[in-house]
């Protein structure tokens, strides 16, 4: 297989290829950028952990799409309309006939966010003998599953670690590493297996309808729930149509429909797929929807707003609509492919194809002097901040968790993953983010590698503190200065 280039919605006459932003700004939020003085002393603030920086010190915030997609003019008036009840608000049942309309499924519980979905999954079907299968792992879904005294395995093929590939499918499930999983654990051992649309730590690979076919075969075949994390489900829904030739003529809905008919359990992070804030659990079988029913009103709130507010659920709705368009959710990859591409061009290491939610950079590489145990992903991002403002994640071995015997796990990719949003940034901020990329590139031997200060056991990427090994922030920063002069 060979991933055939994305075909664009507008051809230029210039044979150029860039993304076309297909919507109009009307709400605009100014942005800081501060010199770089101010922003070493930001990171020093924040533990060198970009976590931990405020947004007055950011110039482009590229730490996630989770709740920080722009939102519709629709979305917007939608919010004014909210009905707020305790119970048996209109707004949730516009919203339940979003999710039916969209994803196929008749019942639906709504939570605040996507890892509350995950706590409700875990604490309903993960106990102490489990094991979950999964393409891979996202971190809040991972450490719902081991808090409850689980395992998870991740099964991919050996193509989806090759950091720069043409495969269009690096997120599938490796089927025969499944089948023989199952078939060493007992199935009565599996909960559930778990497919994750856009593999979020590797890149933001899809995977292909044919692959969850696959895997629904697999999972009859013996007995076992499929659950769908459709978090990043538009997306790949989008690349398939780009990618999978079955389904290059085939509408979103239908694309994303034979995706959710495929799964037991869908849920997802309402942050991510539909550009408001909630989170959802839904699916079709009433036995399934009455065993977690339960626990909507012990964790989240009443089964009819489920802890968020009814101006989001409207959002919500509006927003799942939205994630048919398909000149909507081409935006962000666009974007990504344009980013990719161009520093590609300019010898740094991505990872490719280019996939959904950011471009990601490969820290082991673009920082091959830094040892795995300094934390390569987490020093590229804290450098990449200070020599431009902008606001990466790490993901990496700061975003693995200790194993039980408190040992380090280091990760299979050091990432810095540069999130694009959903129609938040314009293409001269893209360029800006590829040059300042290229001269870190140019100066790489400059960066230094970290090392905590204060280390959190559960989820220690987010308020962890590092510190650098040695003095590298400031000698960069008096680099940036010879080079720059007094630009910000
Ligand atoms: N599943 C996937 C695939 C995700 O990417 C996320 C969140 C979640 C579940 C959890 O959802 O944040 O609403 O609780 N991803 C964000 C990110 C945090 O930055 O990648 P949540």
């Amino acid at each position: 297989m060979s991933t055939k280039a994305p075909k664009p919605l507008v051809t230029f006459y210039s044979g150029e290829e860039f993304p076309l932003e297909l919507h109009k700004v009307r709400i605009v939020q100014k942005l800081f950028l501060v010199p770089i003085e101010r922003r070493l002393e930001a990171l020093k603030e924040g533990g060198f952990n970009t976590f931990q920086l405020r947004t007055t010190d950011v110039f482009l915030d590229m730490l996630t799409d989770s709740g920080t997609n722009a939102m519709s003019d629709n979305q917007l008036s939608a919010m004014m309309q909210a009905d707020d009840a305790y119970a048996g608000s209109q707004s949730f049942y516009r919203l339940q006939k979003a999710v039916e309309d969209v994803l196929g499924a008749k019942y639906y519980l709504p939570v605040h966010q996507g890892r509350a979905a995950e706590n409700i999954l875990s604490t309903a079907y993960v106990n102490k003998t489990s094991l979950v299968p999964m393409n891979y792992h996202f971190t809040t879904a991972m450490a719902h599953i081991t808090q409850n005294g689980g395992r998870i395995v991740e099964l991919l093929y050996p193509e989806a670690y090759v950091i720069n590939s043409s495969h269009p499918f690096k997120g599938n499930m490796n089927v025969e590493a499944l089948e023989e999983c199952i078939q060493r654990t007992g199935k009565e051992h599996i909960p559930f297996i778990r497919m994750e649309a856009s593999t979020n730590l590797i890149g933001g690979q899809p995977f292909s309808v044919q692959n969850m076919r696959d895997v629904r075969a697999i999972a009859d075949k013996y007995g076992i729930r499929v659950v769908l994390d459709a978090s990043l489900l538009g997306e790949n829904a989008y690349l398939v149509k780009q990618r999978e030739k079955e389904f290059m003529n085939k509408s979103m809905k239908e694309i994303i429909q034979t995706f959710t008919g495929m799964a037991d359990i869908i849920y997802f992070s309402a942050r991510k797929i539909t550009s408001s804030r909630g989170g959802g659990i839904c699916m079709n079988n009433e036995s399934i929807y009455k065993e977690l029913e339960a626990l909507v009103p012990l964790y989240e709130g009443f089964t009819t707003y489920g802890g968020i507010s009814t101006r989001e659920i409207e959002a919500m709705a509006v927003g799942l609509y939205e994630t048919l368009d398909e000149t909507m959710i081409c935006q962000s990859p666009s974007f990504i492919k344009y980013l990719v591409d161009e520093s590609m061009k300019k010898g740094i290491p991505m990872i490719t194809p280019a996939g959904v939610l950011g471009a990601h950079v490969d820290a082991m590489s673009f920082c091959s002097h830094i040892p795995q145990t300094e934390y390569p992903a987490g020093a590229l991002v804290a450098a990449f901040f200070l020599i431009s403002g902008v606001r990466g994640m790490e993901r990496g071995s700061i975003s693995n968790q200790r194993d039980e015997e408190g040992n380090e796990t280091y990760a299979d990719m050091e990432l810095m993953r540069l999130a694009v949003p959903r129609r938040v940034f314009t293409l001269s901020q893209i360029k800006y983010v590829i040059d300042r990329l290229s001269w870190l590139y140019d100066n790489r031997e400059l960066i230094g590698g970290l090392k905590f200060t204060y280390e959190p056991t559960v989820l220690r990427f987010f308020m962890g503190k590092l510190t650098p090994t040695s003095d590298w922030t400031e000698k960069l920063m008096t680099k940036f200065r010879q080079d720059f002069g007094d630009s910000l």
